[in-house]
């Protein structure tokens, strides 16, 4: 994996990047979509990647583990040929996952000891297996298993959790530089920054995972409960020390505000189920505001769902239309308002791109944040 830093904001951290990987490019700031399962929800590969322009999407090391299952995904060539997705994927370790979905979980110097939600068989993750596991998946880029400090954790907690999280990350890099990958290209190991809401601790780690020299470094343990001021306060800390020339993710983060604050802070990567699930649920997000499609309001409005929207749904069908559909709980209300909202996403963090290209990217967030913030 190769990163290039074309552009710095300089009136701000913003950066503008190229990341080169063996299954294609991908321009920074990016947004992934999530494909927890290896799909993203409702969504066609083709629509991802010629009407939404998806250029990475995630994948997860816990569901892809459970099912259908190491053997399988081998079998299949990895998780490129299994899904027809040709273009970059990055896979999560599974820590955050066992923490928020496994039962009976426990935590010890070895790994994460848990019983499947799906059937509640019992398991261990460990630093070594998990690198294992990511490299029979074949994502062109590992996250490190880590422990995902709990916003509200008291600072006795954050520190212990901490230290663990770094002699994992030891043991993750000693096995991912042991193992190669299984169909014949490169993968890249990304660190996670932990320390929950303590700038020593964020600083502490972040200088630790600046010393192992990774080809991109991400940060984790944010926007899990925090007040969100504390989040943009850390991402300040942690990118002083991140390297400028290696590629930094923000962790499942976050609203089309959270995304325009820490780019501005010097993030490039963002991941984050809400234009998804919340797309679900009927909420679409635009750039004149975010709209809640069940609501009365839209019953007769025959205007297109969204006038200045990039996707090929937005003209096509009328806001009336889709809330009919939410109404009756037809399908292609999901596939609409995911195709919808990952589309906006994807055009919001081009956007920022072309205005940190231009020079102006603080006047344009200021010019722009109210306005995606709004309820419709
Ligand atoms: N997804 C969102 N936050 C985190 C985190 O802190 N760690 C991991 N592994 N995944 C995440």
């Amino acid at each position: 994996m190769k990163f290039e830093l074309q552009y710095n904001d300089s009136q701000s951290n913003a950066r503008a990047g190229l990341i080169t990987t063996d299954h294609g490019q991908i321009e920074t700031p990016i947004f992934m979509p999530v494909g927890t399962q290896g799909a993203v929800k409702a969504v066609h590969m083709p629509e991802l990647e010629k009407d939404i322009q998806a250029q990475i999407i995630l994948g997860n090391t816990y569901h892809l583990y459970l099912r259908p299952g190491l053997d399988i995904l081998r079998q299949a060539g990895g998780l490129h040929k299994f899904n027809s997705w040709n273009k970059p994927i990055l896979t999560d370790s599974g820590g955050f996952q066992v923490f928020s979905l496994a039962h009976n979980r426990k935590l010890t110097e070895e790994g994460a000891i848990f019983r499947s939600h799906v059937d509640g068989s019992k398991h261990i993750f460990t630093p070594e297996n998990v690198m294992d596991i990511e490299r029979t998946i074949g994502a062109d880029i590992m996250m490190a298993f880590d422990e995902c400090t709990p916003g509200d954790a008291e600072y006795s907690y954050a520190k212990k959790s901490l230290d663990l999280t770094e002699r994992w990350l030891d043991r993750c890099i000693t096995r991912f530089n042991e193992t190669e990958c299984e169909y014949g290209y490169k993968q890249a190991l990304f660190p996670i920054v932990q320390g929950c809401v303590y700038p020593d601790l964020r600083k502490r780690a972040a200088e630790n995972i600046a010393s192992k020299e990774a080809e991109g470094n991400a940060i984790g343990g944010l926007a899990v409960g925090e007040p969100t001021e504390k989040m943009y306060e850390m991402i300040e800390v942690v990118n002083e020390i991140l390297p400028k020339d290696k590629p930094r993710y923000l962790m499942g983060v976050g609203t089309p505000a959270n995304i325009l604050e820490a780019i501005e802070r010097g993030v490039d990567m963002f991941d984050c189920i809400m234009p998804t699930r919340n797309g679900r649920n009927g909420q679409l997000f635009t750039r004149r505001g975010i709209l809640n499609m069940r609501n009365k309001k839209w019953a007769n409005d025959f205007n297109p769902i969204d006038a200045e929207g990039t996707s090929f749904v937005d003209t096509l069908y009328s806001k009336a239309y889709l809330r009919h559909l939410f109404i009756v709980n037809e399908i292609l209300a999901l596939q609409i308002a995911s195709i919808h909202n990952l589309a906006f996403y994807l055009w919001l963090v081009k956007e920022a791109r072309k205005h940190i290209i231009a020079g102006d990217y603080s006047n344009w967030k200021r010019s722009i944040i109210d306005d995606v913030t709004r309820r419709l």
